[in-house]
């Protein structure tokens, strides 16, 4: 199914792309063909994300952004379409979190997560849909949500009501956009190894152990699971699927059950 030239002649924009799961996301576009661009606000993420993706053999954009921004989001969405002459994927990666008891939290930390999780997957699909409903060849959208949109999560709030917001700006805009060809889906990772989450949400061994021993498959999802999952879903082979999220978890988020089947 994943041929090499499965995105072939698609550009691709994924925003956080230099470090984690962003990164994973665009190199595994890339390896399959497509021609990648990602922003991010760090210079030395831009670099480093840049010099590991032309390890791989690919060419990267690379544009500086605060996706908090409109402004600057329009222009890294004027760029990529300048250097490559058209967006056919975006990805709407780049995220904040921190642990914070709600009723410790400010107004200002509230607003530094909505703005980057919320708002900022807003401005970048606005942008690049008005792209694609202009170019008129339709185009694909995915989002990383986390697996706690489907329960709520004491300790990170922020990111909780603002990844179920994006989940219901993936359903609206899947129907709203499909005339246009525009599909737009999810994904919602739960515990994936990745040293940017690590120092925000689970910087001991204590934790690491805690959150292990709460999958039921036992184990960390490796960010090139979620970028597997990102490349099924903005291929051909998910040409019907529109408006889905897809959990990627080892079952974390389910119950336990009544009867005490579970280790
Ligand atoms: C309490 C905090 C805080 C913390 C920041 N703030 N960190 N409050 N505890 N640990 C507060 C600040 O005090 C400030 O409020 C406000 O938040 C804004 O902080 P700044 O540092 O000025 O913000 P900024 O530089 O814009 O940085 C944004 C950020 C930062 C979200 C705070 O952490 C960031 O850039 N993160 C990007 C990387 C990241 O978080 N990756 C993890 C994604 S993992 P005051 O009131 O003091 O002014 C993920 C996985 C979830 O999402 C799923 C797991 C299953
Ligand atoms: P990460 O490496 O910290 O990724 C976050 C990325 O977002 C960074 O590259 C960061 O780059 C970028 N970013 C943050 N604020 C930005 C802004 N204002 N403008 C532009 N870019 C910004 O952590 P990760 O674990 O790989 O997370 C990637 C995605 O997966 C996020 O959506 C996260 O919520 C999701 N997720 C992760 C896990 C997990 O277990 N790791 C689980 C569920 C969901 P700059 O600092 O350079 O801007």
């Amino acid at each position: 199914m994943f041929t090499p030239s499965l995105l072939k002649d698609r550009v691709a924009l994924v925003t956080g792309g230099g470090t984690g799961i962003g990164l994973a996301i665009a190199k595994r576009l890339g390896e399959l063909g497509a021609s990648v661009a990602f922003g991010s606000r760090n210079a030395e993420h831009l670099e480093q994300g840049s010099a590991d993706l032309r390890h791989a053999g690919l060419d990267p954009l690379a544009v500086q952004v605060d996706v908090r921004n409109p402004e600057q989001v329009d222009e890294m969405v004027q760029r990529v379409i300048r250097h490559f002459g058209r967006v056919d994927i975006l990805v709407n990666n780049a995220a904040g979190n921190f642990i914070s008891r709600a009723e410790a939290l400010s107004p200002n930390g509230w607003d530094a997560v909505i703005g980057i999780v919320l708002n900022g997957s807003f401005y970048c699909s606005r942008a690049v849909g008005r792209h694609m409903i202009e170019r008129g060849a339709g185009g694909s959208i995915v989002s990383i949500l986390a697996n706690y949109v489907w329960t709520g999560s004491p300790g990170t709030i922020h990111s909780a009501a603002a990844k179920a917001g994006v989940m219901s700006m993936t359903q609206t805009l899947a129907v709203e956009w499909a005339k246009h060809k525009i599909r737009v889906n999810a994904v919602a990772p739960g515990p994936i190894e990745s040293p940017g989450a690590a120092r925000q949400l689970w910087n001991s061994p204590d934790a690491v152990a805690r959150i292990t021993q709460m999958v039921p498959l036992k184990r960390w999802g490796q960010p090139s699971e979620v970028a597997d999952a990102v490349a099924f879903l903005v291929s051909e082979h998910a040409g019907f699927i529109t408006g889905e999220i897809l959990t990627i978890d080892g079952g974390a988020w389910l119950g336990r059950g009544t009867f005490g089947f579970v280790e």
